[in-house]
């Protein structure tokens, strides 16, 4: 096995997927009780991985739906319709019986969408055109269900970077649309995720947005240490037919203080030396993996940073320095040499791009440990 499939950075799949084990399970009673689910995490901390995983597991017909680039209504339209359509092509093996239901259906409700079969087994569905975006995406969720119906089956519906759908004009009614139909159907289970949880936060938390508590929330928070040290020990004596030393692996977990994105990326640049330079497995090698993996991030970090303005770079540089409390402090405002409006105004915007938190001491951190590094390594001049 290559050392990318023992530590990917793309989906935690298969054996690579560690540790979850009790969100796992909650969100596997969400889908069966029939629950739709918020999860909430930092970026890169495996949600995508920790739903797919379920998803597989269960043997489920399931659809990702991710949200991402959507600027306009009528993408995230075409997104859902796109999604709804694999669903039905996947979960119904009988496509005639799909072409039945969509003409009692449609006949039912007066509208004239093409519903058609691409190469037998996939199927197609247009709407109308002069119908409004929320209407189609509600009608064509109605159609998902009564298929699902008389299939005698359930899916579930993963939508991805969910909070992209406020920027869109037609927001309001799409997420009217998919609250209506969400809160009656007995067959489509959601399950929304994103990046920006303070966006995704307001969106579903705030009694005046269409999707107010129509979610379970699960926050992820990071993997447990001892599924990090039994998972590392076992690679290494599969890979290298090694015996991991135990303050080596701490080494790992501290470095990248179990960021699951970066404790794999960390781990993959010590398989590296490990094998290159045949030195042994000591703490020592564990520093020089960790400046390795920022000296080839710094690049792409810096190109990241270079959108934010000056009063955020100067905080992102403090924090570097160390997590903090007293940010609107004197000592910060002369550390950073910004107003304490200045500061306020940088931490909430730095905290809605989810690249700093606050944890329940009140002291802020950058989330990202290579982040944090690189700027403490490259940039401390931004201070100046
Ligand atoms: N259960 C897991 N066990 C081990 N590593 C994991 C696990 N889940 C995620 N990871 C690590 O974290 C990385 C990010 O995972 P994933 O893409 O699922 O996160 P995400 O939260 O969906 O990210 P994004 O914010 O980019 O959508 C993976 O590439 C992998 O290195
Ligand atoms: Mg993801």
């Amino acid at each position: 096995m290559a050392y990318d499939n023992y530590f990917p950075l793309g989906l935690a799949k298969g054996k690579a997927f560690i540790g979850r084990i009790e969100d796992a399970e909650w969100l596997n009673k969400n889908i069966d009780t029939g629950i739709h689910t918020l999860l909430l995490a930092p970026r890169r901390y495996g949600k995508s991985s920790l739903v797919l995983n379920v998803l597989e597991n269960k043997k489920l017909d399931y659809v990702e739906i991710d949200l991402q680039l959507c600027r306009s209504g009528k993408s995230v339209e075409m997104k859902i319709i796109r999604g709804i359509e694999q669903i039905i092509s996947t979960a119904i093996k009988e496509k005639d019986k799909v072409i039945q239901s969509a003409k009692r259906f449609f006949g039912k409700s007066k509208k004239q969408w093409d519903i058609g079969l691409k190469g037998l087994v996939h199927v197609t569905i247009e709407p109308e055109k002069h119908d409004d975006i929320a209407e189609n995406i509600l009608t064509a969720l109605q159609f998902l269900e009564v298929s699902l119906k008389e299939a005698g089956k359930k899916a579930v519906i993963f939508i991805d970077e969910m909070q992209e759908i406020i920027n869109v004009n037609e927001s309001d009614e799409i997420q009217g649309a998919i609250r209506h139909f969400a809160q009656k159907s007995e067959r489509v289970i959601f399950i929304f995720s994103g990046s920006s949880r303070r966006l995704l936060q307001q969106m579903f938390n705030d009694n005046a947005k269409p999707l107010y508590q129509l979610c379970d929330n699960v926050t992820l928070g990071k993997i447990e240490p001892r599924y990090y040290t039994a998972y590392i020990k076992k690679v290494a004596k599969q890979s290298l037919d090694l015996i991991m030393p135990n303050d080596v692996i701490n080494e790992i977990l501290t470095l990248s203080e179990r960021h699951p994105r970066r404790l794999y990326h960390l781990c993959l640049y010590v398989w590296r030396l490990l094998e290159t330079t045949k030195k042994k497995a000591d703490i020592t090698l564990v520093q020089d993996a960790w400046h390795k993996l920022i000296f080839s991030e710094a690049k792409s970090i810096r190109y990241f940073l270079s959108k934010f303005n000056n009063s955020q770079l100067k905080i992102m540089a403090y924090l570097s320095l160390e997590s903090n409390k007293g940010l609107t402090s004197k000592e910060a405002q002369v550390a950073t040499n910004l107003s304490s409006t200045a500061i306020s105004k940088a931490l909430n915007s730095l905290e809605e791009e989810d690249l700093i938190e606050c944890d329940e001491d009140g002291a802020y951190h950058i989330i990202d440990p290579v982040i944090r590094d690189t700027i403490n390594f490259y940039e401390k001049e931004i201070l100046a």
